[in-house]
């Protein structure tokens, strides 16, 4: 009877460690933003002077949370050895950097937007990266 083990594996320290802090930033950035937008329409109903301040909470929150994804997501690309990749995981890495990219940039244009309806539209499109990153980074992860 062999002993090897061909079912699922324990995660060694390190990359508890690694893993851990990509998901839980990405969980305060992505999760912040959706728990957020959500909270809007009772905040602005209840109590519309509570608004920018609660925003600009939010932000002091969510910008080391990104910090922290590109930080991590650099230690994971040194860590899953990336030079040795499939092409299909280069194409979607690449796609994922985009999105990070866009996921970025919409939340400071959502941030710095004059007009509603550009605000808006920038969140959207920041969410939908963000969420887009998020499911792609799962399949990085294989
Ligand atoms: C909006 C920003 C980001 C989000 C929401 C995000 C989210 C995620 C999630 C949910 C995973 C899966 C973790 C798992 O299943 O254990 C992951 C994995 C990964 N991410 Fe990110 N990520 C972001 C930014 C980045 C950046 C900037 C990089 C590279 C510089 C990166 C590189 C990676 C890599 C290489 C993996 C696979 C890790 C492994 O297999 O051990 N991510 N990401």
């Amino acid at each position: 009877m062999s002993l090897a083990h061909s079912g699922p594996q324990l995660a060694d320290a390190l990359t508890i460690v690694r893993l851990s802090l990509h998901v839980f930033a990405a969980c305060v950035w992505v999760g912040g933003q959706v728990t957020l937008g959500g909270l809007v329409p009772t905040l602005r109903r209840e109590a519309p002077a509570a608004l920018t301040g609660v925003a600009r909470a939010f932000a002091r929150l969510a910008w080391p949370a990104y910090a922290l994804l590109i930080v991590t997501g650099f230690w994971n690309v040194a860590a899953v050895h990336a030079s040795q990749a499939s092409s299909a995981w280069n194409a979607v890495f690449w796609v994922k950097m985009a999105l990070v990219v866009v996921a970025g940039a919409g939340t400071l244009a959502h941030q710095r937007a004059t007009s509603a309806s550009l605000r808006g539209a920038a969140a959207g499109v920041g969410t939908l990266a963000t969420v887009g990153a998020l499911v792609l980074g799962v399949a990085l992860a294989g």
